[in-house]
């Protein structure tokens, strides 16, 4: 397997090599390598808010396919379990319910809503049973207010990816977002997923290819962050209206933000705007086939026709088109790698390098 190579000095660097994107054997591999080892938002955990509330979701449908289980104890306590039957592997919850235990329906096995093994017809004479591998395996997980995390083999606690999202936006009344099924949806791209989060991570294709984007945004104040295993770019009103409304707490006060882009490797962006937060899922499917999940968080309605948080869905659309031209691009016998510009290319820089440390890992 080639080993991917990503110099640390943006000036000399080259880009990733065009067979990341076009090589099954490492879409299969970075299954294992980036995606099990990193961080996955999953939903938010109103999904089980009662004592003995159960939500099944897999994790990362047709990519990952983990079938996971979301479970709350009847004293109040969350836990994420594998939902597959350790006896032999059937799925044990199949929708969201409200259980006093977790029962097998193919022979009988009880979990506890812990996952601890409880009971099991017919096991009277087996012998060293039950032990601590027929409980349901824990997989880590982490709450940011109320969005759930999960990672399946974590290479770092949940903090290096999201804790610098989480202390700069801190002044938000997460709490009083509500999410907005009308408001989100699906979008599918014939592209591979790398692709469209190195595109999301630069803003120097906006005076390019968005318009209308570029019309409130003030490009010369457009600003990229760098932090361990996650970036944010901001976005400054050209007119200083349709901006936040900093309170004195926040590093940025005095600034006419009007978006903050904070992009979670591999594949999350949680995009602030003064109406709310967007948080977009890059899901792979294929190497050349994604599906990315805009999920609505809504604070102030009032707000969401105005200024750079205002239509999404054109935005999206030219990013599409413009990714799915890049795919056709990237097959290219002629092309393999580029060049980085220093200024304005430090996000898909940082993006590249992750990929290169997770696949030669
Ligand atoms: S597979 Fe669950 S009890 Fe047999
Ligand atoms: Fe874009």
């Amino acid at each position: 397997m080639t080993t991917f190579f990503i110099d640390p000095d943006i000036t000399k660097a080259e880009t990733l090599s065009s067979e990341f994107y076009t090589d099954d054997k490492y879409f299969e591999s970075s299954k294992e390598k980036i995606f099990s080892r990193s961080w996955q938002y999953v939903c938010d955990s109103d999904n089980a808010a009662i004592p003995g509330q159960l939500y099944p979701f897999t994790l990362l449908e047709n990519f990952l396919n983990e079938p996971l289980l979301l479970s709350r104890n009847k004293s109040d306590r969350l836990h994420c379990l594998s939902n597959v039957c350790t006896h032999r592997g059937n799925i044990l919850i199949e929708g969201s319910c409200n259980e006093k235990n977790i029962r097998c329906r193919y022979h009988g096995r009880r979990f506890d809503l812990d996952g601890k093994f409880v009971s099991m017809p017919e096991f009277d004479n087996v012998k060293n049973f039950p032990s601590k591998k027929d409980d349901l395996p824990e997989i880590p997980f982490s709450l940011w207010e109320k969005f759930l995390f999960v990672s399946l083999k974590p290479v770092a606690p949940v903090m290096n990816f999201t804790g610098d999202m989480c202390s700069r936006m801190s002044w938000m009344p997460l709490h009083e977002f509500v999410f907005e099924p009308r408001l989100s949806r699906d979008y599918l791209v014939n592209a591979n997923w790398a692709l469209y989060c190195e595109n999301y991570l630069e803003g120097f294709h906006i005076p390019y290819v968005h318009n209308s984007l570029n019309s409130v945004l003030d490009y010369s104040g457009y600003k990229t962050e760098l932090f361990r295993y996650s970036n944010l770019q901001t976005g400054i009103s050209k007119s200083g209206e349709d901006c936040f409304e900093l309170p004195d707490n926040s590093p940025d006060y005095g600034q006419n933000i009007s978006a903050y882009y904070f992009w979670i490797f591999p594949n999350m962006m949680f995009n602030f705007y003064p109406w709310g937060l967007s948080v977009n899922i890059v899901r792979p499917l294929k190497k050349d086939l994604t599906k990315v999940s805009f999920l609505t968080y809504v604070w102030k309605e009032s707000l969401m026709d105005k200024g750079a948080g205002s239509g999404l869905d054109k935005v999206e659309r030219e990013d599409e088109e413009i990714v799915e031209n890049v795919q056709k691009g990237i097959n290219s016998r002629l092309y393999d790698r580029g060049r980085y510009s220093a200024s304005r290319e430090t996000g898909t820089h940082h993006f590249h390098s992750l990929i290169a440390e997770f696949m030669n890992d």
